[in-house]
């Protein structure tokens, strides 16, 4: 290799010149650098991965969260319903006859009792959303009545949700169809059929010519997000910031045992080179220390050194 020989003398000439600047290559950056430009971007790689898996998970989980909480109100107010039906609407029989009394009608109950809940836990909210109502106030908004519009549609559903933002900020909804059976064409079917009481109370305009087995409406729960969000959104954070304080940990480590093990003795290697290349004889052993690769280049240069003294000895006579 001529060229190679040459350029090492042209080195060689440039250092026995006094500029010790170029023992290292100034257009070359040095390997801590690089090694810690490799980390960073393997660090910025992987937070970004962890970032996605870890957002989609908890959005997920607060997503189930949310909806359990919704489907225990549903099934809360199916029992309302239920224990009006059998325990409180027998009681309110005799008393029908004079006046109508809506304590007794099941949907009403449920109504009712989350009403009270709404007062207290405003972003919560229960409706029995229905196209022709009896009471006006559960007339079906006009995103409730796309929800009942699905059920009719296609009867095999059972269940829909989603989330809506809305003036209490994100919440989710849940909603169940509302179907009618053969127990409910006495008050919702002719007006002619209903107690006279009823209809003294509500007139005979709405709430009338259900069918049998029809979907009427729909019972829609709405349950707020944003705090199942927000609690999502703390333990991504804590999670991001553990994990960012270990890559920098893992950064330093690695930066401090690089130093020690490999940069340190490899400098004083090439400051010692460099002596014993301007022939100071004075110069001190090549060190010792550093990782095992490094000690092995460290006893080849100095049993290089020794024989290049004894070469230079010979020469000298
Ligand atoms: C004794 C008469 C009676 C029977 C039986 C009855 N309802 Fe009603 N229902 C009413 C009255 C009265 C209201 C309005 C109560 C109120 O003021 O909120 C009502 C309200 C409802 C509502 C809320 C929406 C609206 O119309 O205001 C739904 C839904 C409903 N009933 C469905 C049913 C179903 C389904 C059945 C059968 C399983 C049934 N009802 C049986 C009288 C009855």
């Amino acid at each position: 290799m001529p060229s190679g020989r040459r350029r090492s003398f042209n080195s060689h000439d440039r250092v026995g010149a006094g500029s010790v600047d170029l023992r290292f290559d100034k257009g070359r950056s040095s390997v801590l650098l690089r090694i810690n430009l490799i980390l960073l971007i393997a660090f910025a790689l992987g937070m970004a991965a962890i970032s996605l898996v870890v957002t989609s998970t908890l959005q997920e989980n607060a997503t189930r969260e949310v909806l359990a909480q919704a489907g225990l109100m549903l099934d809360s107010a199916a029992a309302i319903r239920s224990y009006t039906d059998t325990e409180i609407g027998p009681l309110l029989d005799d008393k029908m006859v004079s006046a109508f009394r809506p304590q007794s009608v099941p949907f009403y109950a449920a109504t009712q009792n989350f009403l009270t809940l709404h007062k207290e836990h405003p972003d919560y909210s229960y409706k029995e959303a229905t196209l022709n109502p009896t009471n006006p106030r559960d007339r079906a908004a006009d995103w409730e009545a796309d929800i009942v519009q699905r059920f009719r549609n296609d009867s095999t559903t059972t269940q829909v949700s989603g989330t809506r933002d809305t003036p209490m900020g994100k919440t989710l909804y849940l909603a169940r169809p509302i179907r009618v059976d053969s127990g409910c064409l006495g008050c919702h079917s002719l007006p002619s059929t209903a107690p006279a009481t009823m209809l003294a109370r509500y007139g005979s305009d709405n709430g009338f010519g259900w069918q049998p087995n029809e979907i009427v409406g729909a019972q829609i729960v709405s349950v707020p997000f944003a705090s199942a969000e927000s609690n999502a959104g703390r333990v991504r954070r804590d999670v991001l910031t553990t994990i960012a304080a270990v890559f920098v940990g893992i950064l330093l480590v690695a930066n401090v045992s690089l130093y020690m093990l490999v940069i340190r003795p490899v400098r004083r290697i090439v400051r010692i080179a460099d002596q014993v290349s301007l022939g100071d004889t004075a110069a001190e052993e090549f060190p010792s220390g550093g990782g095992s690769e490094v000690a092995a280049l460290s006893a080849a240069f100095n049993r290089m050194r020794k024989s290049l003294d004894k070469a230079l000895r010979m020469l000298g006579g």
